[in-house]
């Protein structure tokens, strides 16, 4: 089968088994054109909440799975790539976090999306990178203990002077990539061009940017916007999609680094698999991390509606 004929086999299987597939922007353009819905953490917690089929791909990385399976526990929900983690996500654990809240009391715990269930279940609540201003805002505590990531935290902080915020030194490897000097080296290159950048990014990255957003903010931006061109500081397959679904526009990477290995991952052939019910993995958690991890989850809904 050709690439089109596997898609269509795709399409016509889900359809037969009621199976919804959602996937991150960050997966490549091909899974992209199978799906049913196609967006970033956040509006992937919403549709996993909102699915009325039996069943649910995931194609993406496991927290995004798992959040699937704690917002609809009676679904079948299948990580299309089994081996598909985030590394920002194991940067911590239940303990760890457990011993620094117990040096920081009075703090609210909150975590970033990207972090397993078990972490989730000693958290107040977590945020995505297109809530987290608003949700924090919100959180009846001016004492924010933030995990795991420091680079999207400052972003937070900034925007929220009136907290404080305690702080690990995490973050994602893929957006850790992009630095000054390839800012610089971009804006030389191109002018013109606004630097549309992720929070995952370093601090003074962020600094230089024209708009720093979530993967969908950074795509509306940039759809909306008047202006003809734009670097774009976040993995790199959003160039690409922005370019396909912008052609009288330019967009550039702002560094050729900027490519999560683990987000690749998932072919059209694990989706294949997937909708034949001979592939991924199914998802399967410990009654105690559903109950704890929905809690923290819920709130983060509750707060951001
Ligand atoms: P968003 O999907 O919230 O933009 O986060 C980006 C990311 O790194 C997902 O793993
Ligand atoms: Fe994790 Fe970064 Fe990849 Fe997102 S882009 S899955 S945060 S490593």
């Amino acid at each position: 089968m050709n690439t089109r004929e596997l898609q269509d086999e795709i399409i016509r299987l889900k359809k037969e088994n009621d199976i919804c597939i959602l996937a991150h922007a960050y997966t490549s353009h091909d899974v992209w054109e199978v799906a049913d819905y196609v967006g970033d953490s956040f509006g992937l917690s919403q549709q996993a909440a909102a699915a009325s089929n039996k069943t649910i791909i995931m194609c993406g990385v496991r927290f995004m799975a798992e959040t699937v399976k704690i917002l609809s526990p009676d679904k079948k929900v299948i990580l299309a790539a089994p081996e598909a983690g985030c590394p920002m996500a194991d940067q911590i654990d239940a303990i760890s976090l457990r011993k620094m809240k117990e040096e920081n009391p009075g703090y609210k715990a909150v975590c970033y999306i990207n972090t397993t269930s078990e972490l989730k279940t000693e958290c107040d609540v977590c945020v995505t990178s297109s809530s987290a201003p608003e949700i924090i805002k919100k959180l009846d505590s001016d004492k924010i203990l933030f995990v795991p990531d420091c680079n999207l935290g400052g972003w937070i902080q900034n925007q929220l002077p009136e907290k404080e915020f305690k702080m690990m030194k995490g973050g994602c490897p893929t957006h850790l990539r992009a630095t000054k000097a390839d800012v610089e080296i971009a804006k030389e290159k191109h002018p013109n061009a606004l630097l549309l950048v992720h929070p995952e990014c370093r601090q003074e990255v962020t600094e230089m940017a024209d708009y720093a957003g979530s993967t969908t903010g950074i795509m509306n931006y940039a759809k909306k916007s008047d202006a003809t061109e734009f670097i774009i500081g976040t993995e790199n397959s959003i160039v690409q999609h922005l370019q396909f679904e912008c052609p009288d526009k330019k967009f550039y990477p702002l560094s050729k680094d900027l490519v999560c290995s683990n987000m690749k991952l998932t072919t059209l052939g694990d989706v294949y698999n997937c909708v034949r019910d001979c592939g991924g993995e199914e998802i399967e958690l410990p009654e105690n991390v559903m109950a704890g991890a929905k809690r923290c989850i819920d709130e983060m809904i509750r707060l951001g509606e």
